[in-house]
């Protein structure tokens, strides 16, 4: 797992309620049905979670509000507003992954939590892990995840209509690289611990 994080994120683990919080979200049937999970015990959650945390063909990351992390050093849980994954789908192929955005609650989303959240994990993926092409696959009736992908530049790779899923790609080209480095030039990257320590310090 990383041990870096951008100002908003820090790598999905640990505390236990987080893991609780998380829990309670994945109870909504409608979420379960936007992202295509099951739903799960909390032991079974646990289980998946120490999965994306150990499995190298897995990166996640929690997204945090920054504005109330830093303005009101809460909680983590309660500043917690969603999660962002990578999964490298294809051995034969580590450059491809597939990307997945969740802003869980109906209250964050449309503030541009979900958009930067992609974007973020894009750079990383890029940067990091040496990711040139991103996959989505979204059900085709989440229109907003499909506008969101569309506004990130991917572009309809095909439709099963099985599972009733479009799949969206972004293949990283120059103009891509370009594109995706001046839309995150403000993003710095920071120890996790040292900055919560540092934001407490300051407000103390
Ligand atoms: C899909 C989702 C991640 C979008 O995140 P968000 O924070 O609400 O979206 P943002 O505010 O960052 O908006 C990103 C772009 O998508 C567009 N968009 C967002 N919601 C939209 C909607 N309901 N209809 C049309 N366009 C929408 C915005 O206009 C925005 O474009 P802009 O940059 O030109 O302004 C979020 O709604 C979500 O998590 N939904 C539930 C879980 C889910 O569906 N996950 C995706 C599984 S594939």
């Amino acid at each position: 797992m990383f041990e870096k994080l951008t100002l908003r994120w820090k790598p999905w683990l640990r505390p236990l309620l987080d893991k609780i919080r998380y829990h309670e979200w994945m109870k909504s049937e409608m979420l379960q049905k936007l992202t295509a999970s099951e739903p799960l015990t909390l032991e079974q959650e646990y289980s998946m979670q120490r999965s994306w945390r150990e499995d190298a063909d897995k990166c996640t990351f929690i997204v945090l509000d920054r504005k109330k992390w830093e303005e009101q050093a809460c909680l983590d849980e309660d500043c917690m507003v969603g999660d962002v994954n990578l999964f490298l789908t294809t051995p034969e192929d580590p450059a491809l992954a597939e990307i997945e955005v969740m802003i869980a609650e109906p209250s964050d989303r449309g503030k541009g939590f979900g958009k930067e959240a992609a974007l973020m994990m894009m750079l990383y993926g890029f940067t990091k892990l040496g990711i040139t092409k991103f996959e989505a696959k979204i059900g085709q009736e989440n229109k907003a995840s499909i506008c969101m992908f569309q506004k990130l530049c991917f572009e309809e790779l095909s439709v099963s209509s099985v599972f009733q899923e479009v799949t969206m790609l972004l293949c990283m080209g120059d103009q891509q690289k370009e594109w995706l480095l001046a839309l995150t030039n403000h993003v710095t990257e920071a120890k996790y611990c040292e900055t919560r320590q540092r934001i407490q310090q300051s407000l103390s």
